[in-house]
């Protein structure tokens, strides 16, 4: 791996961030994780924003063709390349003091969306002017910590091996919007 995770300013352009916020923010849901094996149960503790999901063929054909090359360029990991994975939009807002806690992408288990998941993507939707907190960590060794205010940029995209141990702080001021997405492939080998 030549990455534990990587991060390009200026991916997507800035009227097509906006595009997206417009066309999502009116379907939000609380968003809601994966508890134990099978159930999805809300968890405030643990995960507190809001999400809706993308259905819109060409953005979703957008960001996938986005996702893909960036693994072909830096992880290189086997994909299944005729997959249709859900991409989210998720907004942490300043009001609950939105965030999500220390968690992995991917989970054990039978069920194929989860235990499948290789690879990670988010895509930074909102100026970091716009508002406080709502930094991405990741749990990676402190000599590949990068300056949040680089790693915020609207149009930022940040791709990462889905088991890496991350999480998302609350948002102190305004509202954090984002997509996000998860690659699927066979098992680690
Ligand atoms: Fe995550």
């Amino acid at each position: 791996m030549k990455y534990n995770y990587f991060f390009q300013n200026d991916v997507v352009h800035s009227d097509l961030c906006d595009h997206i916020i417009e066309m999502h923010k009116k379907d939000l849901k609380p968003a809601e994780i994966r508890h134990q094996e099978k159930s999805i149960v809300p968890s405030n503790a643990i995960r507190k924003s809001s999400t809706a999901w993308v259905t819109d063929l060409e953005i979703k054909e957008n960001i996938l063709n986005i996702a893909h090359s960036y693994n072909q360029n830096f992880f290189n990991f086997d994909l299944y390349q005729n997959q249709n994975p859900d991409i989210q939009f998720t907004q942490y807002h300043e009001l609950d003091q939105d965030h999500y806690n220390w968690h992995i992408d991917c989970a054990t288990g039978e069920e194929f969306t989860y235990s499948q998941r290789k690879l990670s993507f988010i895509l930074n939707l909102t100026d970091p002017e716009e508002y406080e907190g709502g930094d991405v960590i990741f749990k990676v060794s402190s000599r590949d910590e990068i300056p949040s205010e680089i790693i915020k940029k609207k149009g930022t995209v940040i791709v990462f091996p889905s088991f890496l141990l991350h999480k998302v702080t609350p948002v102190t001021k305004g509202c954090r919007n984002s997509l996000v997405t998860w690659l699927w492939g066979p098992s680690f080998r």
